[in-house]
């Protein structure tokens, strides 16, 4: 369990479960978050082994300072850039230019500013793992909207190419690849970002299995890959062979 962490988005879903996992784990995380109210509540439920930074991951100012505020709490174990949203969906023709600039910000420029401050800070120690939250949309076409899924590709893409990259630093880069995971992303899909039943009981009956995929089980994975050693490069599907496995496979079994 990493010691010391930072994850981006850690204030609700997936980058929650990672923080609540790294302090039950005995170590301090940094929740780096624009959401402020819900990041704040986070760290008083987690106790002194948490600490709220406000960060918008599209700000490289913002995001070397949480760098540097991970920093100042001692060897920085795993960085998690894992902050995202659904940015623009609907039909290609009728996405605006600025739409998908904004999306591709929030979900791959906001990567890109994570991983480069994550380096500049693990570098220097010899040591240390950043764990990116991708998609099953990284993977395939049809499983998320247009400028989600190329983002999430080049989120893919990114981590295959700093793996290379940073391997005689000492470090390691991987990706974990949620499919529908209860969370609030999926919830405001849904409808209602606090109502989590919704997505849960939805994503249960779209599961081959009846179980959905869970914040916490996502979290399972991404904190397996901050610490397993010699796996770099990866991109771990999580969705319960649902999603990339299964998109056209039933047919054949019915
Ligand atoms: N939930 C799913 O079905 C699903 C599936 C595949 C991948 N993912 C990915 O998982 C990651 C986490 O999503 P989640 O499901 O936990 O969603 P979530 O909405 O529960 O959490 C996302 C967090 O990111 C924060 N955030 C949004 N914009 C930000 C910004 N500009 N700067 C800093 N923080 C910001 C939000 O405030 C929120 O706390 C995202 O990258 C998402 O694309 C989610």
């Amino acid at each position: 369990m990493p010691q010391v962490a930072l994850v981006t988005g850690g204030a609700r879903g997936i980058g929650a479960a990672i923080a609540e996992r790294v302090v039950a784990g005995g170590g301090r995380v940094v929740v780096a978050d624009v959401d402020e109210a819900a990041g704040l509540g986070l760290v008083e439920r987690l106790g002194g082994g948490a600490r709220f930074v406000r960060c918008d991951v599209t700000d490289e100012g913002q995001v070397a300072g949480a760098l540097d505020a991970t920093a100042a709490l001692g060897q920085v174990d795993a960085v998690f850039a894992n902050a995202g949203v659904v940015g623009v969906t609907g039909r290609i023709e009728e996405t605006a230019l600025a739409d998908f600039r904004r999306t591709t910000d929030l979900l791959l420029t906001s990567v890109f500013l994570t991983v480069k401050h994550a380096v500049r800070v693990l570098r220097p120690q010899g040591s240390g793992a950043i764990v990116c939250t991708a998609s099953v949309a990284s993977l395939r076409g049809g499983l998320g909207p247009h400028v989600y899924t190329a983002a999430k590709h080049a989120v893919k893409g990114l981590v295959e190419s700093v793996a290379v990259e940073v391997a005689p630093y000492g470090l390691r880069i991987n990706a974990v690849a949620p499919g529908g995971t209860v969370s609030s992303l999926s919830a405001a899909l849904m409808g209602d970002v606090d109502d989590l039943a919704t997505p849960y009981r939805r994503l249960a009956a779209a599961s081959s299995s009846g179980v959905p995929t869970t914040s916490d089980d996502v979290a399972e994975a991404a904190l397996f890959l901050a610490a397993a050693p010699r796996v770099n490069g990866a991109c771990l599907v999580v969705d319960g062979g649902d999603d990339v496995l299964a998109a056209k496979g039933r047919s054949y079994y019915g």
